[in-house]
């Protein structure tokens, strides 16, 4: 990181402070404040981190009033249209596209690391049948911490690698045993000669008493919805994941945090949330009363699967996801699905109506995935461990990129104190 020759001033009590300033590749200047407490002793207030960055990273760049989403510098389009999941998992952790060499060594390791040590079953055994497949991953995924001894030391670059390929090829697997677990059928163990969508698929869908064939326009867009879900640069659950390992934990347990961190509705748990809305509205008629309901002050519903922190004009991966439906429903000989004739329905509406224009509120990626996942046979319960699983590779190269720099440091905010003063302590008989 370089210094540019532009500075910034603060004026404050009679003194003034020059503040450096980094430029970026691309993206607004960032002003260098970590020296201010030092210098003026004061700090700087922005809860949900509006105006700030927290790191710096050469992963994804997001230019929210373009739509633009680039992972190492391609657009999320190309990737989708072009590319497919286990490749953009190599472009994020090891920021160049494979050679088909390099690829086909990268798909072997992933493939061959599938398996979870079958020990494992004995924690899914623990929950309840009823327990939300999020709950069960969350525990699980942090319970790796017990069983892969051999990738827990964050200071040896080949652990860590080891880790990665770990997280990334179990994932799946403990997704879809969550699932199996929660329907009360046998765990369908992986299998090589599949690509990492058609062993999801077949891991979730597949019994033992018959063949299971994956039918590949359904691997097709289940691998282009891994893509579209893969990183999305500081969001909470990264950014969660990033502050856990700051403390040198462990990346099992770091990653469970992330995941924790996405179940929210503001989050990744949108995509059920939204789903469970389009039904909820059920008929065409019925959008003018939710519409009203967003619209109302007074009323806490949201239109799920609209708005975002960052993008302002329309979500990149939403206009992918959203031809993925049609061509999903399309091939299913499902076109008529009610749900995507209200969603389509409601985004006309919404984005007719100035209150969302003015917000700048658009359909984001959760509002067309859950009609694809529902037409591919998921309940709702498995939308978020499908976004969970794929956002994975995206947290172990945020993870990656932070452990190997140098300037890593424990993340440590601040806070504007709006508490008692110091006041001595009453006995409880005088209170
Ligand atoms: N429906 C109705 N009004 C909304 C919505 C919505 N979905 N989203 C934001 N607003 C309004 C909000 O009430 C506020 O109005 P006002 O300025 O009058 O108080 C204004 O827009 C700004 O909202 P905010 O909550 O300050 O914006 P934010 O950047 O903090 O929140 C968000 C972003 C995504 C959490 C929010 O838009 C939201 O709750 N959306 C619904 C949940 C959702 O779809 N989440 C998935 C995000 S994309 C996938 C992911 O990253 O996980």
């Amino acid at each position: 990181m370089t210094e540019n020759n532009k500075s910034a001033t603060l004026n404050l009590n009679g003194e003034s402070y020059e503040l450096p300033i980094f430029s970026p590749t691309v993206g607004p200047d960032v002003i260098d404040i970590r020296k201010l407490y030092a210098a003026a002793g004061v700090f700087t207030y922005d809860p949900g981190f509006t105006s700030t960055a927290s790191c710096d990273s050469t992963i994804t760049y997001i230019d929210g009033e373009k739509g633009e989403l680039l992972h190492r510098g391609y657009p999320i389009d190309q990737l989708a249209g072009k590319s497919h999941f286990l490749e953009v998992c190599y472009l994020l952790l090891y920021g160049v596209l494979p050679t088909a060499e390099d690829l086909e060594n990268f798909e072997t390791t992933i493939t061959r690391h599938t398996m979870v040590h079958e020990q494992m079953i004995n924690f899914f055994r623990g929950f309840r049948r009823d327990a939300h497949p999020m709950a069960i991953i969350v525990g699980v995924v942090g319970a790796m911490s017990a069983f892969y001894h051999d990738s827990t030391d964050i200071n040896d670059p080949r652990q860590r690698e080891v880790a990665s390929h770990r997280l990334i090829a179990k994932m799946p697997t403990i997704a879809a045993m969550a699932y199996k677990y929660t329907i009360g059928q046998p765990f369908v163990y992986p299998r090589n000669d599949l690509d990492y969508a058609s062993n999801f698929l077949r891991m979730c869908f597949a019994v033992p008493c018959e063949e299971y064939e994956v039918n590949p326009i359904l691997s097709r867009a289940m691998d282009r919805i891994f893509t579209l879900h893969a990183d999305h640069e500081q969001n909470a659950s990264t950014s969660t994941v990033r502050l856990a390992s700051s403390s040198g934990a462990n990346p099992f347990a770091c990653i469970a945090a992330g995941i924790a961190c996405l179940w929210g509705p503001a989050h990744g748990g949108a995509n059920q949330a939204c789903l469970e809305m389009l039904k909820e509205i059920g008929t065409v008629d019925r959008i003018p009363e939710f519409i009203d309901r967003a619209k109302d002050k007074d009323d806490p519903f949201r239109l799920m699967g609209f708005g975002h922190r960052v993008y302002k004009n329309f979500d990149p991966r939403a206009t992918v996801m959203k031809q993925s439906a049609d061509e999903v429903l399309d091939l299913l000989g499902v076109e008529n699905n009610p749900l995507l004739q209200v969603a389509k329905e409601l985004e006309r509406v919404a984005l007719s109506d100035p209150y969302f224009a003015e917000k700048k509120l658009f359909p984001n990626v959760d509002f067309y995935s859950g009609i694809i996942l529902e037409a591919m046979g998921f309940p709702t319960s498995m939308f978020t461990p499908i976004f969970a699983l794929s956002r994975t590779v995206g947290w172990i190269s945020q993870w990656k990129e932070m452990i190997g720099d140098p300037q890593n440091k424990i993340g440590r905010p601040r806070q504007l104190y709006l508490g008692e003063t110091q006041r001595d302590y009453i006995d409880i008989e005088n209170r």
